[in-house]
């Protein structure tokens, strides 16, 4: 395949006519699980587990902490399907590839997306630990010409032209918001603009502070991609970031950003996470 239009209507049908073809199950909402998120996938009831090695064209991860397989199954009675480990820019995936699973999931029959991710904080407001729920993003990657859209646009799946403005579902937020009241677990919860950059690096001292200046609450390498392809293909999205460290902005400070707390962070508070996603996802 070229690189104007990485993949076919009729490849990601394969792969979709597949799953539907080695389950019975048909989810309306699918699960992104970030970094050390993936246990929510554990909770599923009558599992179906696919390694995404088993999957005709589905690309592989390879991050520690990462499972890669998709799980079908259900959470409080509903149907859904997880991606337990997701793939990154970082790894070397193109961005069409980071985004393969999403019009995988729409051509299933998926018809609302939550995505999870580890995320640092910007916000000097925020504390290690705090749920951030996504209310925009700021597309690093897309302002470099690394848009997931970019090259042809196949008409079945969306307009050349999508609007972003409205990408991160307001009922679903105000459900994520009533749920977390519920649990009592408000105390934590945010809301913001996360930002992606392409990683693999952690952002230096003086990037922090032009992220701070750009109105970003939490910067991560990760979701984006995914959220603009499913708006395109009219999913509706709800965005979580799990703030696993806050950032650097100081130069006598001591602290550096380190896989190892980002991980430490995620275990902590994975349960909560776990506890609001299941929750949310019997009321939609
Ligand atoms: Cl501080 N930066 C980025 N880019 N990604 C992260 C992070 C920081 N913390 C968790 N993920």
């Amino acid at each position: 395949p070229s690189s104007q239009c990485r993949y076919s209507y009729d490849e990601y049908k394969e792969t979709a006519d597949w799953l539907l073809a080695h389950t019975k199950q048909r989810p309306k909402v699918a699960i992104i699980c970030g970094s050390g998120l993936g246990g929510l996938a554990n909770l599923l009831d009558d599992k179906t587990v696919f390694p995404y090695t088993d999957i005709p064209r589905f690309p592989i991860s390879t991050v520690p902490g990462h499972a890669g397989q998709l799980v079908f199954g259900r959470l409080k009675g509903r149907e859904c399907v997880c991606m337990q480990g997701r793939f990154h820019f970082y790894e070397g995936y193109d961005i069409h590839t980071v985004t393969y699973p999403v019009r995988v999931f729409f051509l299933l029959g998926v018809e609302t997306l939550i995505v999870t991710n580890a995320a640092g904080g910007l916000n000097g407001s925020y504390n290690v630990g705090d749920i951030m729920l996504i209310k925009d993003h700021i597309n690093m990657p897309g302002f470099a010409g690394q848009n997931p859209l970019c090259g042809h646009n196949d008409n079945r799946f969306g307009v050349r032209f999508p609007c972003m403005s409205d990408a991160y579902d307001r009922g679903l937020r105000a459900l994520a918001k009533q749920t977390a009241e519920e649990q009592g677990c408000d105390s934590f919860l945010q809301e913001g603009v996360y930002c992606m950059l392409a990683g693999p690096t952690y952002e230096t001292i003086a990037e922090c502070r032009v992220l701070q200046m750009l109105g970003a609450d939490a910067v991560g390498m990760s979701t984006v991609p995914e959220v603009v392809v499913a708006r395109h293909c009219g999913l509706r999205v709800l965005g979580l970031s799990l703030i696993t460290n806050k950032v650097v902005t100081d130069y006598d400070s001591n602290s550096k950003a380190n896989h190892e707390e980002v991980l430490r962070t995620t275990e902590h508070r994975t349960q909560d996470l776990q506890k609001l996603v299941s929750q949310l996802i019997s009321k939609i």
